[in-house]
């Protein structure tokens, strides 16, 4: 069996890959963290007279709504979602099942959603129209990554971290087959590893 990841060091350093698992490091945690810290900005000014719910949808979302949250300095609220499309596989179900619900009422809030990717849009959209039909005030769309190449569906997306290729990427919250997502920086999965 194969080395997931790496020769860990401190989060945030360079890590010397091992693995034949990945073909290439996508993103560092240098550009992701610098990247969010932009997005957290332009959050405080955009939302700056009325603070929003983050909603991370889980399980992918769980890095991007720790270190997106740390860049804002509004009060926001936090409440955590679990959808699936996937299974255990790399191809959209475009079947979207609700796995954990939300807490919060949305009645008459300003709503953020943050997820780690968008692939068909599909997932995404059926969120939204869900999420709007609680009666929230406004409801926006935060992702890491986004696969332009892969849409299905156009969604008005007011944050995205970077626009990718249609590799199938893991790390940084990003799972296949439940691994991979501990991984601090964001790496193109070898196809070796999902037609095994
Ligand atoms: P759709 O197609 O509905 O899918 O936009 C969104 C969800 O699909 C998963 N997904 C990926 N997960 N690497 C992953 O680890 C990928 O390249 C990838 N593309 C899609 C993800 O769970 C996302 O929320
Ligand atoms: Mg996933």
């Amino acid at each position: 069996m194969s080395e997931t990841a790496a020769q860990r060091t401190t989060p945030g350093t360079d890590l010397t890959i091992t693995s034949s698992d990945f073909t290439k490091i996508h993103f560092t945690h240098e550009q992701i963290q610098a990247r969010l810290a932009e997005i957290g900005a332009q959050i405080d000014s955009d939302y700056a007279a009325n603070p929003p719910l983050f909603v991370g949808v889980l399980k992918g979302a769980v890095m991007a709504m720790a270190d997106l949250q740390r860049n804002v300095t509004l009060p926001i609220e936090t409440d955590w979602m679990a959808v699936s499309s996937y299974g255990s596989g790399t191809k959209s179900s475009g079947v979207v099942r609700i796995l954990k619900d939300l807490e919060a009422d949305l009645l008459g809030r300003d709503v953020l959603i943050v997820e780690d990717i968008i692939d068909s849009g599909l997932t995404l959209s059926w969120l939204l129209s869900n999420l709007k039909s609680r009666g929230a005030k406004s409801v926006e769309i935060c992702t890491i990554l986004r696969k332009p190449e892969a849409a299905k569906v156009t969604i008005d997306v007011k944050y995205v971290g970077f626009d990718i290729s249609n590799d199938f990427v893991v790390g940084y919250g990003l799972d296949y087959a439940e691994r991979y997502r501990n991984l601090p920086f964001i790496a193109v999965l070898a196809p070796h590893v999902y037609s095994e």
